[in-house]
């Protein structure tokens, strides 16, 4: 087979694989540095077998949160290996010490406009839970409306309630921001690291958790998923809170306890909650059989992992991702490294 002379330019060039299509800004970057850059060309998660087969030689690996990379796919990708690109804030699906043991580079893509967008979304579920948007959502379209009603799906304000954020990094401090400066809440937050410029400029309380549980009308979580959070809400955090109090989460889906949470929603423990990621995803449920699933309460509004999905936050995410690979193929520290 003859070769194009693009194609023959692209020989020699470092090999970049994307595991999926992603929103164009990133690619463009890798090509216009004249990488050899392939796609998995199917809109799926890549089956296994053929990651390890496509990773095959390859400079940089940009995979999604939904690939599993560790050792393995290391191994099936060689000693050219230098660069895992996460095209995600979270990386707890790349395996960071068998990375460091072969000398790989891992980064991700925390880029400003995501934290912005995650924030939006983080207050589209508080909205929608405070003000019932997807039951009075269904109920209108149930055509169930009759006329107005003093006592017709009465919800909550935000205005004037406490929001504990658990996790101040760049999207809890994009959160606190709105819940401040546009919707009158008092922010309390838990972090490892206290914050006193925060403090100061939001009239933030820093609180330990416990603490911070038991006085916050709503409670949002933005913090990484590693084995100290698995499970960091279960059923004594539930104890802890406010039987009036939601729980938001946008982070990961196993920093809740799935089954301490359908017990929490079952005997009102908790007022509901605003789930954008899952313990079981993709199943928005762990048991498939069980009668009390999360989708089956009216008080819980469900998203399926698309707090980051808009056009500027995607697309900022790929030109990061780009940029990542471009930085330590050229021999540089990536913008963004992964870091826990
Ligand atoms: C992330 O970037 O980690 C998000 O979960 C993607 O939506």
């Amino acid at each position: 087979m003859r070769l194009a002379i693009s194609d023959m330019q692209a020989k020699g060039m470092p090999k970049i694989f994307i595991t999926r299509q992603i929103p164009d800004a990133g690619i463009k970057l890798l090509k216009k540095a004249g990488y050899n850059v392939s796609i998995y060309p199917k809109d799926e998660i890549i089956p296994r077998k053929e990651l390890r087969r496509a990773v095959k030689g390859v400079d940089a690996l940009l995979p999604l949160l939904t690939d599993r990379i560790d050792g393995e796919v290391m191994d099936a990708a060689g000693k050219k290996l230098k660069i895992i690109a996460n095209y995600a804030v979270g990386f707890d699906n790349v395996d960071l010490e068998a990375a460091k043991k072969r000398g790989i580079i891992v980064a991700n893509t925390p880029a400003p406009e995501v934290s912005e967008t995650v924030a939006e979304h983080t207050f589209a579920l508080m909205i929608a839970l405070a003000h019932r948007i997807a039951e009075s959502d269904a109920y209108a379209r149930a055509g169930k409306y009759q006329g107005w009603g003093p006592l017709l799906l009465l919800g909550v304000d935000l205005y004037g309630k406490t929001l504990g954020i658990v996790g101040l990094g760049r999207i809890g401090a994009a959160v606190a921001k709105r819940a401040v400066k546009g919707f009158g809440m008092q922010v309390v937050y838990s972090d490892p690291r206290k914050n006193p410029d925060f403090e100061k400029e939001f009239n933030a309380r820093y609180l330990p958790l416990a603490k911070l549980l038991a006085v916050s009308d709503f409670v949002s979580l933005h913090v990484p998923l590693l084995p100290s959070t698995r499970h960091l809400i279960s059923t004594a955090e539930f104890a802890l809170m406010k039987k009036t109090a939601y729980l938001v989460n946008t982070a990961r889906g196993p920093i809740v306890d799935e089954k301490a949470l359908l017990r929490a929603l079952r005997t009102g423990r908790v007022a509901g909650a605003g789930l954008d990621v899952f313990e079981c995803e993709p199943a928005i449920d762990c048991d498939l059989t069980d009668k009390l699933a999360l989708k089956k309460f009216a008080n819980v509004v469900l998203t399926p992992h698309t707090a980051s999905a808009t056009i500027e936050a995607r697309q900022a995410m790929s030109k990061l991702a780009a940029e990542n690979i471009i930085a330590v193929l050229s021999g540089k520290k990536p913008l963004t490294p992964a870091k826990v």
